[in-house]
């Protein structure tokens, strides 16, 4: 069924594990994504950029084709379809009323006031619609779709902002940026473990950990330990798209059906979903 992230996440942080979110691009990832959460008897989040919306053709698209591919595969396992990384209130609002059943609002380059007044209006619509809200503070580095941070705008969040933000505002969910990094990592990432045991003791929400893709099982399983419930991945599964869909197109290069290499790349999202699930430990949770 379709449902917010709340009680998906609630329960997760509760028994230590993370649930995944993983951001859509086309029919293919959802296709991909739902089989892997179904042959895993896993929660799933379907993570949905703004950029990612526009391109699948609108918010309302995105829902009827999760919705009716859900039907047709006959999914059981929790589903949520999440606005990533919302710009604005209208943007929260117009998914909610496409049928989102989760929304991030992203203040988190506006100064804290603001931050906190904006989230609290957009939990204040999503509450009545039994739609979750996510809130972020500190700023993720590296970039995806319209959202760029460099590195000297990166900033790792202050744990008592990050108790007045969630004490003011009643988010569901809280996303404290520590170091992570949109995109593919230089170097080793360096997470901000400190903080976030800190940020777990004055904060009782569920943290979740943007920039997935590169974080060491080492990293996860210690972001889980301090109340990580929700880790978000995009670009590894477009990594492993990409390099399936080369592989055809290189070996055959008079190929012109998009089935014959499309087919191939979502089975490689299918296979990277299903090793995240196991290694967030949210197989067979459902
Ligand atoms: O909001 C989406 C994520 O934070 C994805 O990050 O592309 O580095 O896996 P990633
Ligand atoms: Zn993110």
């Amino acid at each position: 069924p379709l449902v917010s992230m709340k009680e998906m996440l609630e329960t997760a942080k509760g028994e230590r594990y993370g649930v995944g979110q993983f951001n859509l691009n086309n029919l293919e990832y959802a296709q991909a994504i739902l089989q892997a959460a179904e042959e895993e008897q896993s929660p799933v989040i379907l993570g949905v950029s703004e950029g990612a919306g526009r391109y699948m053709g609108g918010f309302n698209v995105v829902v009827a084709m999760v919705k009716s591919l859900m039907e047709s595969y006959g999914t059981t396992v929790p589903v949520a379809i999440h606005l990533d990384h919302g710009s604005s209130f209208e943007k929260c609002a117009e998914a909610i009323h496409a049928g989102f059943t989760s929304v991030m609002i992203d203040a988190s380059h506006d100064p804290l006031e603001e931050n906190i007044a904006l989230t609290k209006k957009v939990v204040e619509l999503a509450h009545i619609h039994g739609v979750s809200v996510e809130a972020e503070l500190g700023r993720v580095g590296g970039q995806e779709d319209d959202l760029i941070v460099d590195d000297a705008e990166a900033a790792y969040a202050i744990p008592s902002e990050c108790k007045q933000l969630v004490d003011e505002t009643d988010v569901d969910v809280f996303a404290p940026a520590l170091g992570s990094v949109h995109g593919p990592y230089k170097g080793e990432p360096n997470l901000g473990f400190d903080r976030m045991e800190e940020i777990m003791g004055l904060v009782d929400k569920p943290l979740v950990l943007h920039g997935g893709t590169g974080i060491p099982t080492a990293d996860v399983k210690k972001a889980i330990s301090f109340g990580t419930a929700k880790i978000n991945v995009n670009t590894e599964n477009q990594i492993s798209q990409g390099k399936a869909v080369r592989k055809v197109l290189a070996e055959q290069p008079e190929q012109y059906d998009p089935r014959k290499y499309l087919g191939p790349g979502r089975d490689a999202i299918k296979e990277t979903v299903i090793g995240k699930m196991r290694e967030f430990g949210s197989s067979q949770k459902a």
